[in-house]
């Protein structure tokens, strides 16, 4: 998920300042409508705040809590160490589109028991407002969007898109565009973060092959070293709030957008010893990559349980590999050395 919003007047950092303004939602709020760009409703529940939101995140709780996750592992599990054995048989693949995205996609087909869609969610790449199109339109998510809504209404199945098109706040059935904007969160939210992610992983485990063997000797360091990816690469680095609510008045400010900046929390160093570096004996990592207060990530629980299952099929490989080819968009100073975006990552086995 990365949502595109007008320049932000100021931005809050510090690891303090941060989780502050985050519970702090009357002042900082999410009542604010992003890529205004490509679409004309809210994402739910990023979009809306309390109570209301309170009210999407019980309806939605249940698809994403841990409990319910971890029952797919064996299912992640297998086409994890399919696509990794494939991928490294291979040779000269590129990561985010060979690796990263197919497994991600096919994550997420199990979660929603959705199998027959992974392959056109594939298709759309790993931005879906950019999908089939260079410039943002978001034609192809909504083509899709509209389908399974049709769809969900008209046949009396019980899969993931009937159960949230026929979901009920406060005793009222959502609408159309409540649909679109939670099915849109779901598809979006852990498809660029999770790839960039695993992306990030291969890229630092290639450059520095001593941290892989690291974790071969010391599967303890599993955990920490999820943890520590996490917080190194940020993958969805800041987000807006607006001082004005923006249901509350059509008379909205220009200056009204604040940044709110995770990764600068990430590598505070009040925080974070050494934060530049990725080690995996910090100890505690509270870390900012999933957000803080009401709208900390609701699918963090997947994509640390992702995250585990990825690494061990890595570690079970036997592989070493090197970084043959890179293409990386950096952060601007002070963050120079992390990844931003990553282009075309091709490895070689070692
Ligand atoms: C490494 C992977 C991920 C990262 C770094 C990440 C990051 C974030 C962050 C920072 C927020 C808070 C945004 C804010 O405060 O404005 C958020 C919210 C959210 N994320 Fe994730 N996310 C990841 C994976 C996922 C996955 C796998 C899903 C679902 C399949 C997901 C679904 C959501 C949803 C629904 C919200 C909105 C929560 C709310 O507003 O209450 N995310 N995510």
């Amino acid at each position: 998920m990365s949502v595109f919003y007008p320049k932000a007047s100021k931005t809050i950092v510090g690891h303090k300042a941060v989780r502050e303004a985050l519970r702090d939602t009357q002042t900082y709020s999410s009542d604010l409508q992003g890529d205004s760009d490509v679409r004309d409703y809210r994402q739910l529940p990023l979009e809306v705040d309390p109570p209301r939101h309170h009210l999407y995140r019980v309806a939605l709780a249940p698809y994403f809590v841990k409990p319910t996750i971890e029952l797919l592992i064996p299912e992640f599990r297998s086409h994890t160490e399919n696509l990794i054995a494939d991928f490294f048989q291979h040779g000269d693949l590129e990561v985010g589109q060979e690796l990263a995205l197919p497994l991600v996609m096919k994550n997420l087909g199990v979660i929603y028991s959705r199998p027959q869609d992974v392959d056109e969610w594939i298709s759309w790449g790993p931005d879906v407002w950019t999908a089939e199109s260079e410039v943002r339109d978001g034609k192809v998510l909504h083509r899709y969007l509209d389908a399974i809504y049709e769809e969900a209404l008209r046949k009396s199945t019980d899969d993931i898109w009937s159960q949230i098109a026929h979901l009920e706040i406060e005793g009222q059935q959502i609408s159309a565009a409540e649909f679109r904007g939670i099915a849109g969160v779901m598809l979006a939210g852990g498809r660029d973060t999770v790839v960039k992610l695993f992306t990030g992983i291969m890229w630092h485990f290639g450059n520095k092959p001593e941290d892989l063997q690291l974790l071969r000797s010391n599967p303890e360091l599993l955990g920490p070293a999820i943890q520590e990816f996490l917080r190194f690469f940020t993958p969805l680095p800041a987000m807006n709030r607006t001082v004005v609510p923006e249901s509350s008045t059509a008379d909205l400010p220009d200056d009204r957008y604040v940044g709110i900046s995770f990764i600068s929390g990430n590598f505070d160093e009040t925080v974070f010893t050494n934060p530049f570096e990725i080690d995996f004996n910090r100890g505690r990592n509270p870390h900012l990559s999933f957000g803080f207060g009401p709208h900390t990530c609701l699918g963090n629980h997947i994509a640390e349980i992702e995250a585990k299952v990825f690494l061990e099929a890595l570690l079970n490989s036997g592989k070493n590999w090197k970084v043959s080819s890179e293409d990386i968009r950096y952060h601007q100073a002070p963050y120079t050395n992390v990844p931003d975006h990553f282009g075309a990552i091709k490895i070689a086995t070692a």
